[in-house]
């Protein structure tokens, strides 16, 4: 599914980004670009991103859009 239609960016290009070492909103939007234009995307994005956050590690997601805070413990 695409979440971002500006940058064409799909939930799965951000769950391998998350497996890959993204540890935060902000990274994924530096690399991905994803809600980076109109923004409409922001709230799907950061939802996908909170889901595959706490795919990798199961305290993430206590903090929409802070769950890569938690990776680090
Ligand atoms: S739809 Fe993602 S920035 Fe526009």
């Amino acid at each position: 599914m695409i979440v971002c239609l500006c940058h064409r960016v799909s939930d799965r290009d951000i769950q391998v980004a998350v497996k890959g070492g993204t540890t935060s909103f902000d990274a994924l939007q530096d690399d991905l670009r994803v809600g980076s234009a109109c923004g409409c995307c922001q709230d799907s994005a950061r939802s996908v991103f909170d889901e595959a956050c706490a795919g990798v590690c199961a305290c993430a997601g206590r903090e929409p859009g802070r769950a890569a805070a938690a990776l680090t413990h």
